[in-house]
């Protein structure tokens, strides 16, 4: 194992400041500070709030990821840096750190894809994976289906979120009905008490339509309106909102159209392998609704615990190792952050 060069992975696309330590599929050390407290009296994520946030974690939190790994920086044989997509910001605040640490140690740089990063997670849990793999990613930031037909070099976008992605609906209805940010715990939370039957919202794009058209994609904003429309007629008619049974509805319909959308995927492209990652698995509802249903169709479903589920520098440095096990010549020095990378381009140049 310790033949394999020691990566060091940076991440700060969004509100985590991460840095891990990986070497092949080996975890080594995950250490994430996350500015979310900072965020929760705006109800959401302010990147002027999270670049900041990165400066003063940048530091710290690499001497803890160093410390886990009983580490020292000349031990690195690599540097891994997210150079998209995410917050400007907050991105280059990760990629100037990580290319000041290449040039003093003298070691390569990589420029990696945030998204892509999220899958190679999951081979820091339970091995290598083998490609080609389906992804569900859903986090607060994005909801994307992608196809990875080799980690390190090709994935391609299937489908995307049109307008809210999966977590920032939970969060939105969280306010909606007086629970708070993150609204994804609290909403799981209240609908343990409640019935996922006794409101039915709507499932956006899973019209017969609607699938010709955005097959794998998903629309929050009918559905986070139609929880408003219904909280507003119960209060004008002086009615207690149920807020269980609205939370537990709202979680239904996202589980439901999700699981199905990224099952359809995987049954219509002839993949046998998919990846649940992002913030919004760690909700209970969807991990048991996608594993059930990945059963059913006879689908290997492979989930990283939640530490590496959401935003975090292992990924980044499990992405790393995979770029640099394939011999793929690093990133130039003056490669730039891009806050719309796509999926596409999983190492910059
Ligand atoms: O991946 P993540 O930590 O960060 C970013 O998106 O940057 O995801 C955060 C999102 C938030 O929107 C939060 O509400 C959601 O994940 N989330 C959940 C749960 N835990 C976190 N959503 C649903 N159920 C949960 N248990
Ligand atoms: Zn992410």
């Amino acid at each position: 194992m310790s033949d394999q060069p020691l990566i060091l992975g940076i991440e700060t696309s969004c509100d985590e400041t991460g840095v891990g330590l990986v070497r092949g599929t080996t975890l080594l050390a995950n250490a994430v500070a996350s500015s979310v407290d900072e965020h929760v009296r705006f109800g959401g994520v302010v990147p002027e709030v999270a670049s900041r946030a990165h400066l003063e974690a940048m530091v710290p939190t690499l001497q803890r990821a160093l410390a886990e790994a009983g580490a020292s920086l000349d031990d690195v044989d690599a540097v891994a840096v997210t150079a998209g997509p995410g917050l400007a910001g907050a991105l280059m605040v990760g990629v100037s750190a990580a290319k000041a640490l290449a040039v003093a140690l003298d070691k390569p740089l990589y420029g990696v894809n945030h998204l892509v990063g999220h899958v190679a997670a999951e081979q820091l849990e339970n091995g290598p994976l083998t490609e080609p793999v389906v992804a569900l990613l859903v986090s607060g930031g994005h909801t994307e289906i992608l196809l990875v037909e080799d980690i390190a070099t090709s994935a391609t976008l299937l489908g995307q979120t049109l307008d809210d992605a999966a977590g920032e609906a939970f969060d939105k209805v969280a306010r909606l009905i007086g629970l708070k940010y993150p609204g994804g715990p609290n909403i799981q939370r209240a609908a343990e008490e409640g019935d996922p039957a006794a409101i039915r919202f709507p499932r956006g794009l899973t019209s017969q339509r609607d699938l010709e058209r955005h097959r794998y994609d998903f629309s929050f904003s009918g559905l986070k309106t139609a929880v408003a429309r219904w909280v507003e007629t119960a209060e004008r008619e002086g009615r207690a909102v149920p807020v269980a049974d609205v939370a537990a509805g709202f979680q239904e319909a996202v589980a439901d159209v999700l699981t199905r959308k990224a099952v359809l995927a995987c049954q219509e492209r002839g993949i046998s392998t998919m990846v649940l990652a992002g913030g919004v698995a760690a909700n209970a509802r969807l991990r048991d609704l996608t594993r059930e249903r990945c059963a059913v169709a006879g689908i290997e479903l492979r989930q990283p615990r939640f530490s590496l589920c959401t935003d975090n520098g292992a990924m980044i440095a499990a992405l790393g190792a995979a770029v640099v096990e394939r011999g793929l010549p690093p990133s130039s020095l003056d490669f730039a952050s891009d806050s719309s990378l796509p999926v596409t381009q999983v190492l910059v140049g």
